[in-house]
């Protein structure tokens, strides 16, 4: 699709000054044909030096390389200026639109309420985690992620506040978290983020079995520009053990979003162990008890329906499961809340457990844990949960 020549200079005439003050980077796009969209993104030189301005030379690759781009059908031009201005045109028209995201537009992306995660001081991890366009925007699909993920980082934040409230926490000494079964570790890059708005120094390690979402992990933490953060390729077992040297002390704080089924168990008796002083774990899917009570007899349920229904014997397990593990957590110390971290109709795999150790410093003594008192509750249930086994050490970690 060839530019004609009005359009062109056109185009060239206006862009010229705008681009003296540098760029971030350009992104040529196609028309949306059948929800398909075909883009470039070229990255540019950064803002101008102060008192200077981007050379001729510069600026005319880039003319270049946008009229070759139309050519190519990728019509629907932007250069984003940086995370505050975009300079935006369709290269068969050539009326150039300097879209600035002031205070009422930044409120409007953020569904009208004040938020820690701003589309402008926050774009790099809003990109990063695929929220955010390369162009700047919003999709209408991804506003409603952008509102969870905000959501969850303001679930989040009293957790690592009371922490910082309760010791000094500075560049010697950052704060320590460790994510286990990572995979693409959102939330990781979440509460980094929340971190570094409020000037926190952090020390995050995240562990995944999966090399691909290791490799994932580090890649975006370099695209973000994010310190602080490694990420490693080892079991939760193979953590408890390296953890400490990776953070430079114990984890702090304990984060386990979606492990799978048992693996939830094992970060949670991990930390445990470890006594941390506080954890966010939401569970995954549970299978372990469902299979317990299937294989156990009728009469160990409340209600004999719940036996004789798959449906109804799942839904039991899950909430068993997940309130033994309350249950687990404050025997051995620990003061619990679970909220929604997300509506139900985006996943039923919805609730975050917040655990705090009531006496954060205090060494971990197992022989004080109340285990006994439980392990009578689970025989009376007739069931038998991971978490329990692995902190009475008849599993391993
Ligand atoms: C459902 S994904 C959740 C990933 C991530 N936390 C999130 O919420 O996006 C579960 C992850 O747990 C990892 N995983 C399962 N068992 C594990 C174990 N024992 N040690 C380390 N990672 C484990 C899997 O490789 C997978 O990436």
């Amino acid at each position: 699709m060839a530019m004609n020549k009005a359009s062109r200079g056109r185009i060239r005439r206006a862009l010229t000054p705008q681009l003296r003050r540098g760029w971030e980077r350009a992104v040529f796009a196609s028309p949306e044909e059948g929800g398909e969209r075909r883009e470039e993104v070229r990255a540019g030189p950064g803002p101008a030096p102060e008192g200077g301005a981007i050379d001729d030379a510069t600026i005319a690759g880039l003319l270049e390389a946008a009229e070759a781009a139309a050519a190519e059908g990728l019509v629907k031009q932007t250069i984003v200026v940086d995370e505050r201005r975009r300079l935006t045109y369709d290269a068969r028209h050539g009326h150039l639109r300097v879209r600035t995201l002031d205070e009422a537009k930044a409120l409007k992306v953020m569904g009208g309420k004040a938020r820690s995660l701003r589309p402008d001081t926050s774009a790099g991890l809003l990109r990063a985690i695929g929220i955010m366009n390369a162009d700047g925007t919003i999709s209408a699909k991804h506003a409603r992620k952008y509102k969870q993920i905000s959501h969850l980082a303001e679930l989040c934040r009293p957790t690592w506040e009371r922490i910082v409230g309760q010791r000094e926490v500075d560049a010697a000494r950052p704060l320590r978290i460790l994510d286990l079964a990572c995979g693409n570790a959102y939330l990781s890059f979440i509460l980094a983020e929340s971190l570094r708005l409020a000037e926190v120094p952090l020390r995050l390690h995240g562990v995944d079995v999966r090399d691909d979402v290791i490799d994932r992990a580090r890649a975006r933490a370099a695209e973000i520009g994010m310190e602080g953060l490694s990420f490693e390729r080892a079991t939760i077992g193979e953590a408890a053990a390296a953890a400490p040297e990776r953070l430079g002390g114990p984890p702090e704080i304990v984060v386990a979003l979606h492990a799978c089924d048992t693996a939830t168990d094992e970060a949670l008796a991990l930390a445990i162990r470890g006594g941390a002083p506080a954890i966010l774990c939401v569970p995954c899917c549970q299978h372990e008890l469902a299979g317990q009570l299937a294989a156990g007899p009728a009469s160990a349920l409340p209600v004999p329906a719940i036996h004789a229904h798959g449906l109804l014997r799942g839904a039991y397990a899950d909430v068993l499961t997940d309130s033994l593990r309350c249950e687990l957590l404050a025997a051995c110390g620990y003061q619990v809340d679970v909220v929604e971290f997300v509506g139900s109709e985006h996943t039923a795999k919805n609730l975050l457990i917040r655990a705090h150790r009531r006496w954060p410093t205090a060494a971990v003594e197992p022989g004080r844990w109340r285990l006994a008192e439980v392990r009578a509750l689970t025989r009376g249930l007739g069931v038998d949960p991971c978490l329990l086994r692995l902190l009475e050490g008849a599993g391993a970690v």
